[in-house]
């Protein structure tokens, strides 16, 4: 049996998502019209043998309980959201919940990064890790040379694929080769976690005494709770180079989702990925009555679309969004319940839940995923009035825009 963990973190984890995580945790951000968990976990239905999926993290439970009751039907697997009373770590919330994970006694534990887009190529780092017999095997990706150190950096033997040195996010260049965030590992990855809490402990107990000796000078490190370890640092970076650590390198698309421009491309990225293996899910604009769809889209079954609206390339749409006469979309993600008007534009942009666009506005963006203001990102029930043009900018919610806006936060 196997099963499956997703790391999902918590509110204050997805700060640099604002503001489109100011009501949604950012789990549930949809991409291609699903949560972004949806695509991990899906991609968990493809292992063999697999028992059961668990979400770890600090959202509050009824967050995430209406979402993980539908998945679970849909999937038909047992998944179960776990949450933590504080963040414990990447390792350490794993760890936390040892004896839940193993009650029905996995030989095999997936572990995902729920911030990540790739296509997961799970069976396959499966049958990988099996054939290298270590405790764990983990994804890992060429990336550029100028982004590497952002990720946490490693080298692995060419010929066994042993993982040989580990740094998380190092101040230099070390290796373009890095860590997915995507693991799979034996039972025994609970035993060295322990072992690292363990040392903490002594640790902590040690400069106790030292302490009451009025020795003041105290190691950072030994202020980091025992219960609270990092799978990077604690874990990979001391274990690698020791025959335990092994890793298995995708040549496909990879991306870390920390920001809402990031988001967009991911989108983009899942739709690519639906045309091959789900094409049922995107729209089509053959048909009379239609409108005009070009490219990859997806819209909402509740969604209605104008016969005379144009829409894609890489356009999602979700629920009960009304898109009227005229509207041209092009590289966007329209969120639930958004009312566009006739003749409306949006062009590489994120329009938020509830907002509205008026007649022959304009929402654009010059398109470029990685500069803070090159997708426009409209929050919550933003209003924008007609004949209105909002060029790469950042709006947070609630805000009515009446004039004309270029290279600009709205606060
Ligand atoms: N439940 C829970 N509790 N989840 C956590 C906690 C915690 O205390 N801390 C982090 N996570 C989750 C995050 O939501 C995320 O999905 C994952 O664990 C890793 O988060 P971080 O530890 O903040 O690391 P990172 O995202 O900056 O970098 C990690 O992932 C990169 C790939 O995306 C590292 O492992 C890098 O080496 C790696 O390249």
């Amino acid at each position: 049996e196997v099963v499956a963990v997703i790391m999902v973190g918590g509110p204050t984890k997805g700060t640099r998502f604002r503001p489109l995580s100011f009501n949604t945790p950012k789990p549930l951000f949809p991409l291609a019209g699903q949560p972004m968990v949806h695509h991990p976990m899906s991609a968990c239905k493809r292992i063999p043998n697999l028992a059961q999926i668990f979400l770890i993290g600090f959202y509050d439970e009824k967050e995430f309980a209406l979402y993980v009751s539908s998945i679970s039907n849909e999937l038909k697997v047992p998944v179960r959201y776990l949450k933590e009373d504080k963040p414990h770590g990447s390792a350490g919330g794993l760890y936390h919940f040892r004896d839940l994970i193993m009650e029905d006694g996995p030989s095999h534990i997936f572990l995902l990064n729920c911030d990540v887009c790739c296509n997961f190529p799970l069976p396959d780092m499966l049958e990988a890790h099996t054939r290298y017999g270590g405790m764990g095997t983990m994804l890992v990706v060429k990336v550029s040379a100028e982004s590497a150190n952002q990720f946490g950096t490693l080298v692995s033997d060419p010929v066994t694929n042993e993982l040989l040195h580990y740094t998380e996010k190092p101040e230099t260049f070390v290796s373009d080769l890095i860590n997915c965030g995507v693991y799979i590992f034996t039972p025994d990855i609970f035993t060295a976690i322990e072992d690292v809490s363990n040392d903490r402990e002594d640790r902590v107990t040690a400069n106790l005494r030292r302490l009451s000796g009025l020795d003041i000078f105290t190691s950072t490190r030994t202020n980091i709770p025992a219960d609270f370890v990092r799978l990077d640092q604690d874990i990979l970076s001391p274990l690698a180079g020791k025959k335990q650590l092994y890793t298995y390198e995708t040549m496909d698309y990879w991306e870390q989702i920390k920001t809402p421009g990031i988001s967009l491309k991911c989108s983009n990225l899942y739709l690519a990925q639906f045309r091959l293996t789900s094409p049922y899910l995107l729209a089509s604009g053959d048909g009379t009555r239609r409108a005009t769809v070009v490219g990859d889209v997806y819209v909402h079954p509740s969604a209605k679309v104008h016969p005379t609206a144009k829409m894609g390339p890489n356009v999602s749409i979700s629920a009960n969004v009304r898109v009227g006469p005229g509207v041209r979309l092009i590289n966007c993600i329209i969120l639930d319940d958004v009312e566009l008007e006739d003749n409306a534009v949006v062009i590489n942009s994120i329009v938020g839940w509830k907002s509205s666009l008026g007649r022959w506005s304009r929402v654009q963006a010059d398109g470029d995923y990685n500069s803070k203001l090159g997708i426009t990102i409209l929050g919550e029930s933003v209003m924008v009035e007609q004949e209105v043009v909002i060029i790469n900018c950042i709006v947070l919610p609630n805000k009515t825009l009446n004039m004309n806006v270029q290279d600009d936060i709205i606060l």
